[in-house]
């Protein structure tokens, strides 16, 4: 199911991400902001599991999220922020790393690099990439990281086109999108329309691409 937060202050994040002027470091800081908020919606219905602790009364137990059983997954380059932003919430998760490159030719994603554990069992697997521009990337990512028979898969993503979403929708009922913004549609080239640029090429000053 696709979840799209409306709501004032992601609405206004977004959009700055959107300004040109807007430098690498405010935009990976402001992925970063995203990636936790869209962390607390997602997370709503984690179970907690109570531990006992010191505190300057003694010891008593409270509840806490079982950091140890999430797994967070980028999808290079782009999501880097995301994930930083994440591991910061919760140290005790481990991450996982894929790279994937869009042929601008062709649009299909090629994945040329996977560093996520061979099993996933037990583990809710959170997707984390900026960008759903066709689908194709984190459809792939899905159904690879499927294989690894996680308990369930989470996707954060930041800006999305309903062409894209709606791929996922179809081949992955199952996992729960959480996403700042939908947009208009794709163009000609599978951009994002309005979009922000690539967010790979704003978080890391690679012109080359940023004026397509
Ligand atoms: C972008 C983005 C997604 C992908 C989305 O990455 O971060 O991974 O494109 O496109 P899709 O939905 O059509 O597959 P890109 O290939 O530009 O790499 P980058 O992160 O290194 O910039």
């Amino acid at each position: 199911m696709i979840h799209e937060l409306s709501n004032p202050v992601i609405k206004t994040l977004v959009n700055h991400l959107r300004e040109i002027k807007t430098d690498a470091l405010r935009f990976r800081h402001i992925v970063q902001e995203l990636a936790r908020l869209l962390a607390y919606k997602a997370l709503k219905n984690e179970p907690l599991v109570s531990h006992s602790i010191t505190t300057w009364q003694g010891e008593h137990s409270f509840d806490f999220i079982q950091e140890e059983d999430l797994l967070f997954v980028t999808i290079l380059r782009a999501g880097l922020p995301m994930i930083e932003a994440l591991t910061a919430l919760f140290p005790k998760a481990s991450s996982g790393f894929l790279a994937m490159k869009r042929d601008e030719q062709t649009h299909q994603s090629v994945l040329y690099y996977d560093r996520v554990p061979s099993s996933c069992e037990g583990k809710t697997v959170i997707i984390v990439d900026p960008m759903v521009a066709t689908g194709g990337s984190l459809s792939d990512a899905i159904a690879l990281m499927k294989t690894r028979s996680p308990e369930k898969i989470i996707s954060l993503n930041i800006i999305g086109a309903p062409e894209g979403l709606e791929i996922i929708k179809q081949k992955h009922p199952d996992v729960e999108l959480y996403i700042a913004q939908i947009d208009k549609k794709l163009n000609e080239n599978k951009f994002i329309i309005p979009g922000l640029g690539d967010a790979g090429d704003r978080s890391y000053n690679t012109p080359e691409k940023l004026n397509q």
